[in-house]
Protein backbone atom coordinates (compact mmCIF):
# COMPACT_ATOMS: atom_id res chain seq x y z
CA UNK A 1 0.00 0.00 0.00
CA UNK A 2 1.34 3.30 -0.92
CA UNK A 3 2.08 5.08 1.89
CA UNK A 4 -0.05 8.59 1.00
CA UNK A 5 1.36 10.77 3.55
CA UNK A 6 5.23 10.56 2.63
CA UNK A 7 4.48 10.69 -0.93
CA UNK A 8 2.17 14.03 -0.50
CA UNK A 9 4.71 15.28 1.77
CA UNK A 10 7.13 14.45 -0.97
CA UNK A 11 5.01 16.11 -3.72
CA UNK A 12 4.80 19.27 -1.96
CA UNK A 13 8.22 19.58 -1.40
CA UNK A 14 8.97 19.48 -5.17
CA UNK A 15 6.46 22.06 -5.91
CA UNK A 16 8.16 24.11 -3.35
CA UNK A 17 11.47 23.39 -4.64
CA UNK A 18 9.97 24.73 -8.37
CA UNK A 19 9.19 21.63 -10.03
CA UNK A 20 6.24 21.75 -13.03
CA UNK A 21 3.05 19.76 -12.83
CA UNK A 22 4.53 17.22 -15.04
CA UNK A 23 7.04 16.04 -12.74
CA UNK A 24 5.03 15.63 -9.91
CA UNK A 25 2.79 13.60 -11.47
CA UNK A 26 5.63 11.65 -13.26
CA UNK A 27 6.62 11.34 -9.45
CA UNK A 28 3.00 10.25 -7.73
CA UNK A 29 3.07 7.77 -11.12
CA UNK A 30 6.30 6.06 -9.90
CA UNK A 31 5.65 6.08 -6.40
CA UNK A 32 2.36 4.63 -6.50
CA UNK A 33 3.87 1.66 -9.17
CA UNK A 34 6.63 1.07 -7.05
CA UNK A 35 4.31 0.75 -3.56
CA UNK A 36 3.05 -2.53 -4.68
CA UNK A 37 3.83 -5.37 -6.58
CA UNK A 38 0.12 -6.45 -7.22
CA UNK A 39 0.08 -2.95 -9.84
CA UNK A 40 0.75 -4.06 -12.51
CA UNK A 41 0.12 -0.57 -14.69
CA UNK A 42 -0.20 3.44 -13.44
CA UNK A 43 -1.18 6.03 -15.20
CA UNK A 44 -2.51 9.39 -14.96
CA UNK A 45 -5.52 10.66 -17.61
CA UNK A 46 -5.82 14.48 -17.73
CA UNK A 47 -9.25 15.97 -19.01
CA UNK A 48 -9.60 17.99 -21.71
CA UNK A 49 -12.95 19.52 -21.41
CA UNK A 50 -13.24 21.13 -24.45
CA UNK A 51 -13.26 17.75 -26.25
CA UNK A 52 -14.12 15.59 -23.25
CA UNK A 53 -11.42 13.84 -23.57
CA UNK A 54 -9.15 12.28 -21.30
CA UNK A 55 -5.71 12.30 -22.34
CA UNK A 56 -2.92 9.86 -20.93
CA UNK A 57 -0.05 12.01 -19.77
CA UNK A 58 2.21 9.30 -18.28
CA UNK A 59 2.29 5.86 -17.07
CA UNK A 60 4.74 2.54 -15.86
CA UNK A 61 3.49 -0.63 -17.35
CA UNK A 62 2.54 -2.15 -20.64
CA UNK A 63 2.19 -0.11 -23.62
CA UNK A 64 -1.77 0.67 -24.32
CA UNK A 65 -3.80 2.05 -27.13
CA UNK A 66 -5.80 4.03 -24.90
CA UNK A 67 -3.89 7.38 -25.10
CA UNK A 68 -7.37 9.23 -25.66
CA UNK A 69 -10.67 8.14 -24.06
CA UNK A 70 -13.91 10.20 -24.74
CA UNK A 71 -15.87 11.04 -21.27
CA UNK A 72 -18.24 8.36 -21.04
CA UNK A 73 -15.94 4.72 -22.71
CA UNK A 74 -14.74 2.69 -21.13
CA UNK A 75 -13.92 2.39 -16.99
CA UNK A 76 -11.88 5.86 -17.17
CA UNK A 77 -14.23 7.54 -19.14
CA UNK A 78 -17.37 6.58 -17.04
CA UNK A 79 -15.37 7.45 -13.92
CA UNK A 80 -15.83 11.26 -15.43
CA UNK A 81 -19.33 10.84 -16.95
CA UNK A 82 -20.87 9.45 -13.22
CA UNK A 83 -18.15 11.75 -11.47
CA UNK A 84 -17.43 8.76 -8.91
CA UNK A 85 -14.58 6.73 -8.77
CA UNK A 86 -14.63 3.10 -9.93
CA UNK A 87 -13.48 -0.50 -8.04
CA UNK A 88 -14.18 -3.03 -10.81
CA UNK A 89 -12.87 -6.37 -9.23
CA UNK A 90 -13.12 -8.05 -12.05
CA UNK A 91 -13.01 -6.35 -15.78
CA UNK A 92 -14.75 -9.49 -17.54
CA UNK A 93 -17.59 -8.87 -15.58
CA UNK A 94 -17.53 -4.99 -16.95
CA UNK A 95 -19.41 -4.40 -20.45
CA UNK A 96 -18.06 -0.79 -20.91
CA UNK A 97 -14.27 -1.83 -20.49
CA UNK A 98 -11.27 -1.08 -22.85
CA UNK A 99 -8.65 -3.79 -21.98
CA UNK A 100 -5.08 -2.11 -21.58
CA UNK A 101 -3.36 -5.58 -21.74
CA UNK A 102 -4.98 -8.74 -22.14
CA UNK A 103 -3.45 -9.98 -18.64
CA UNK A 104 -5.43 -7.35 -16.78
CA UNK A 105 -8.28 -8.46 -14.51
CA UNK A 106 -9.05 -5.68 -12.19
CA UNK A 107 -8.91 -1.10 -12.31
CA UNK A 108 -8.99 1.36 -9.48
CA UNK A 109 -9.70 4.91 -11.16
CA UNK A 110 -9.86 7.75 -8.48
CA UNK A 111 -10.74 11.20 -9.70
CA UNK A 112 -8.55 14.23 -9.44
CA UNK A 113 -11.19 16.66 -8.51
CA UNK A 114 -11.53 20.27 -7.11
CA UNK A 115 -14.46 20.09 -5.47
CA UNK A 116 -17.06 19.90 -9.13
CA UNK A 117 -14.32 20.04 -11.21
CA UNK A 118 -12.99 17.00 -13.02
CA UNK A 119 -8.86 17.34 -13.46
CA UNK A 120 -8.18 13.71 -14.29
CA UNK A 121 -7.76 10.49 -12.62
CA UNK A 122 -5.04 8.06 -11.03
CA UNK A 123 -5.90 4.82 -13.31
CA UNK A 124 -4.47 1.26 -11.60
CA UNK A 125 -5.06 -2.15 -13.63
CA UNK A 126 -3.88 -5.20 -11.68
CA UNK A 127 -3.43 -8.93 -12.99
CA UNK A 128 -5.03 -9.64 -9.98
CA UNK A 129 -8.59 -10.52 -9.14
CA UNK A 130 -10.44 -7.96 -6.99
CA UNK A 131 -6.73 -6.44 -5.45
CA UNK A 132 -7.87 -3.27 -4.32
CA UNK A 133 -8.19 -3.26 -0.23
CA UNK A 134 -10.52 -0.23 1.04
CA UNK A 135 -7.69 1.14 2.72
CA UNK A 136 -5.10 1.18 -0.30
CA UNK A 137 -8.41 3.24 -2.18
CA UNK A 138 -8.21 5.92 0.50
CA UNK A 139 -3.96 6.03 0.43
CA UNK A 140 -4.31 6.58 -3.71
CA UNK A 141 -7.47 9.35 -3.00
CA UNK A 142 -4.88 11.33 -0.70
CA UNK A 143 -2.39 11.11 -3.32
CA UNK A 144 -5.64 12.22 -6.19
CA UNK A 145 -6.57 15.10 -3.05
CA UNK A 146 -2.95 16.53 -3.01
CA UNK A 147 -2.99 16.42 -6.73
CA UNK A 148 -5.82 18.48 -7.53
CA UNK A 149 -4.32 21.27 -5.11
CA UNK A 150 -0.42 20.98 -6.94
CA UNK A 151 -0.92 20.69 -10.31
N1 LIG B 1 -9.19 -0.01 -18.99
C1 LIG B 1 -9.43 1.40 -19.19
C2 LIG B 1 -8.63 1.95 -20.33
C3 LIG B 1 -7.31 2.44 -19.94
S1 LIG B 1 -6.13 1.26 -19.94
O1 LIG B 1 -6.50 0.24 -18.95
C4 LIG B 1 -4.68 1.85 -19.57
C5 LIG B 1 -10.91 1.64 -19.38
O2 LIG B 1 -11.71 0.71 -19.48
O3 LIG B 1 -11.28 2.81 -19.44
Amino acid sequence: MVEAGKLVKRLQEMREEGYLSDAIMREAVKALKASEDRYDWVGIYLLNPEENILWLHNYLGPATEHARIPVGQGVCGTAVQEKKNQNVADVTQVENYLACSPNVRSELVVLIRAGDEILGQIDIDSDTVDPFTPEEQAEVKKVADALAVLL
